[in-house]
């Protein structure tokens, strides 16, 4: 049926429509043809008869001018016949025909010709009984002087009966062509088909499926699918693990990084240092995790790897804790790879940090509808300390081929810095955000210099495809360099980057998972610290205070749940963990105090005794705590108005090895991609969003386990050592092509050194 509707309907189609077309032009000839042969014929009869009328006219016998009207009209086609003399008044006539064609008649309808003037007229016209054809001829004398006028009429009814036959006969042949071109094509369809199919099976199985097909190599035009199949028969296999020991693991990250790239550690550069020493009240030092999902990724890949990260140095024990090379090795008590701090004065974390890259790119990355600020003095310290991250990246590699992971937006230009100290470098690139369209990306003063910073790397990593479409339209806007979208490469000045996806990931299995207490335990202390009920329904929320991720639309959502279901009034509790963030952004301070506002608005429109509806937990949390809320909560919702990935998501899924707890995600974050089986909702939508809180917290436990099962094999396939692992194996294929190309060339160079 489909094969029909697809291939043979628009054929019938299309033949009808030429059926159609080619009976319409056939018939209009035809008709011009047949208009034409009855008015030759019209003036032959009278040309013919001339000479007898006039000789009757002469003598003014009217009887034998009737007589040789009768003669013409013998003609069946001749309907009738008139000769009419002065002033257009009958003096003979004949037949039966429409009385609009009696002389009188035309007289009136043409006007009456004077003495001696001619009328002449030759028409074809839809009288009541069907079409008829009539000509006005002047008779003359042999002088040339108007005797009479003679009028006939000719029945044209056999051209309608004629063109319906054609029509008929038309229809009929196109039809018998209709069919035939039908069962043709089904025909052809079909071998070719057969044929596709064998040929398509011979270049999968190199001819072990065609039976006596033999060995024979795929023809010309299958052989780029044939390289593409075994690239992604390679490709899955490598990341299957077969031959390298299954699903992606630390030890796995760590063996392809010396068995594929013979790497002993990697430097990463990030803004952001996975750990941060600071002095606490009463005057110790406290090692904090910073809330970043930039940190919640990398972290484990560090400790897989070994190496240095290169982070800026920012909290207020810092500098106690590093070495004279402003080093310290972490984490605490494993101590397996270092931290390189870099200090940054005021001036250059105004305006890097709060700047360019949080008040420019940020809101110019995320469709949240703030609008960035481009100052150039921001500008300028960006340049300065990139430069100052890149130095301090090239004294802590320990060879001139390192591999190098530059990380994020406070970074665009570092990789093409570091490619001019170390040329041999690999360098992989991966932003963690959200890469705008080219119009967008256009209203940023220094779009060209960001692009051709970030080409300095050997991959450019985005979570999505679309991030990377973006960014090739943004290189085609900006810059001139060579796209390759097939291979999704850009050479800019010889040298080539890879730019792909690579959603990114948390550790699996997760270490902070695996150390929070059981979920019934974590939900009974998270209850009592709240001072709720034991069969409180519990929603969480856990973000940075940042305006991309949607808060306020997330607490009208409680708000809206409690005005539609009552029933959830002084039983369901939303907490919300907010880290505060950039503080000294004047949108960041703007949003902490709406969001405070909606809070207290919502608690005091909803308050029963003790308990409030929502309970916003406003400081820094450390992991431990945030996994026992998301391993308490009934519900997370996640309501970002845009991200990059939102790996909360991912750390709810980690979080619940119960299989219990229902995701609510947002449709405009990564995750939303790979998590299908959350609640997905438009965060915007207030009345969708609190539907889907409703239904969450009414979803009944075989249904959220198998939702949550189904996201935690994914999350437990697709985690942060396959995200790295795919970075360096694409990195390592780069590198070796670069190798054989230096190799090839230098060989090329000796041959030619030799020759006389
Ligand atoms: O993905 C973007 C990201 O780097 C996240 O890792 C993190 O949540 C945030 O941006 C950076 O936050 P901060 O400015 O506190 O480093």
């Amino acid at each position: 049926m489909r094969a029909f509707v697809r291939v043979l309907l628009p054929l019938v189609v299309v033949l009808a429509g030429l059926a159609w077309a080619a009976a319409a032009l056939l018939n209009g000839t035809a008709r011009a043809w047949y208009e034409k042969d009855v008015g030759l014929r019209a003036h032959l009869v009278v040309a013919g008869a001339r000479e007898a009328l006039a000789t009757h006219l002469a003598s003014g016998d009217r009887r034998r001018v009737g007589a040789v009207l009768a003669e013409i009209a013998r003609d069946d086609r001749i309907m009738a016949a008139s000769v009419c003399g002065r002033g257009m008044r009958t003096v003979a006539r004949t037949g039966v025909g429409p009385s609009a064609y009696e002389c009188d008649a035309l007289g009136e309808r043409f006007g009456v010709p004077a003495e001696g003037e001619r009328l002449e007229l030759d028409r074809v016209e839809d009288a009541e009984g069907g079409l008829v054809h009539f000509t006005v001829q002047p008779l003359l004398d042999d002088d040339g002087a108007v005797l009479a006028h003679v009028a006939l009429v000719h029945d044209l009814s056999f051209v309608a009966r004629r063109e319906a036959a054609l029509r008929r006969y038309t229809a009929g042949a196109f039809a018998i062509v209709a069919i035939l071109a039908s069962i043709l094509t089904v025909f052809v369809r079909r071998l070719s088909w057969r044929t596709w199919n064998e040929e398509l099976r011979r270049v999968l199985t190199l001819g072990r499926s065609v039976p006596g097909a033999g060995v024979r190599s795929p023809r010309k035009e299958f052989q780029p699918l044939l390289s593409d199949v075994r690239q992604l028969v390679s490709d899955l296999a490598a990341e299957q693990g077969h031959g390298t020991g299954g699903r992606w693991s630390a030890e796995r990250l760590h063996r392809t990084l010396t068995e594929t790239l013979h790497g002993e550690g990697i430097v990463t550069l990030a803004n952001r240092e996975p750990y941060i020493h600071d002095r606490a009240a009463d005057g110790s030092m406290r090692v904090l995790h910073p809330a970043s999902g930039l940190v919640t990724a990398l972290e484990p890949v560090m400790r897989a790897c070994s190496g240095v990260w290169v982070a800026h140095g920012s909290g207020t024990a810092d500098r106690a804790a590093v070495d004279g090379h402003d080093r310290v090795r972490v984490p605490p008590g494993e101590e397996s790879y270092a931290i390189r701090r870099v200090w940054l004065t005021p001036e250059e974390e105004r305006g890097y940090y709060y700047g360019f890259a949080n008040e420019g790119l940020w809101p110019l990355c995320h469709v949240a509808h703030t609008r960035p600020v481009f100052r150039a003095q921001d500008w300028r310290e960006y340049q300065r300390v990139n430069r100052r991250f890149a130095e301090a990246v090239c004294e802590e590699v320990d060879g001139p081929d390192p591999i190098v992971l530059v990380q994020d937006y406070h970074f665009a230009l570092a990789p093409r810095m570091i490619r001019e100290r170390l040329p041999r470098a690999t360098i992989i690139s991966f932003w963690h955000v959200p890469w705008p369209n080219a119009e967008r990306f256009g209203i940023c003063p220094w779009a060209n210099e960001l692009l051709d910073g970030m080409l300095g790397s050997s991959v450019v990593g985005f979570h999505t495809q679309l991030h990377c479409n973006n960014f090739f339209d943004g290189v085609d806007r900006f810059l001139e360099a060579r796209l390759d979208r097939e291979r999704q490469s850009v050479v800019l000045g010889g040298r080539e980057s890879l730019v792909r996806a690579y959603p990114i990931s948390i550790d699996w299995p997760n270490r902070w998972a695996a150390e929070a207490p059981p979920p019934s335990e974590c939900r009974r202390q998270v209850l009592a610290e709240l001072g709720l009920p034991p069969d409180a329904k519990l929603g969480v929320g856990v973000d940075r205070l940042d305006y991309t991720k949607g808060i306020e639309e997330r607490l009208l959502a409680v708000e809206r749940l409690l005005e539609r279901f009552p029933h959830l009034r002084g039983r369901f509790t939303f907490v919300q963990l907010s880290a505060p963030s950039r503080t000294l952004i004047d949108k960041y301070r703007e949003l902490s105090e709406r969001v405070d506002a909606i809070a207290s608005r919502v608690n005091a429109r909803f308050a029963e005794g003790a308990w409030r509806p929502i309970a916003l937990l406003r400081a820094h949390h450390e992991p431990p705590t945030i996994f026992r809320y998301l391993r308490a909560a009934d519900v997370c919702y996640v309501s970002s108005l845009h991200d990059g990935m939102n790996l909360v998501a991912k750390e709810f899924v980690a979080a619940r090895d119960d299989e219990r707890g229902v995701l609510v995600l947002s449709r405009f974050t990564g995750a939303a991609r790979e998590l299908t089986e959350a609640l997905l909702v438009n965060p915007y939508d207030i009345e969708e969003a609190s539907a889907a809180l409703a239904t969450a917290i009414a979803m009944p436990p075989d249904e959220q386990a198998a939702r949550m099962r189904a996201m935690r094999a994914f999350v437990a396939d697709f985690n942060v050592y396959r995200w790295a692992g795919r970075m360096l194996v694409d990195a390592a294929r780069l590198r070796q092509r670069d190798r054989l190309s230096t190799r090839l060339n230098l060989g090329l160079r000796s041959v030619h050194e030799v020759k006389p």
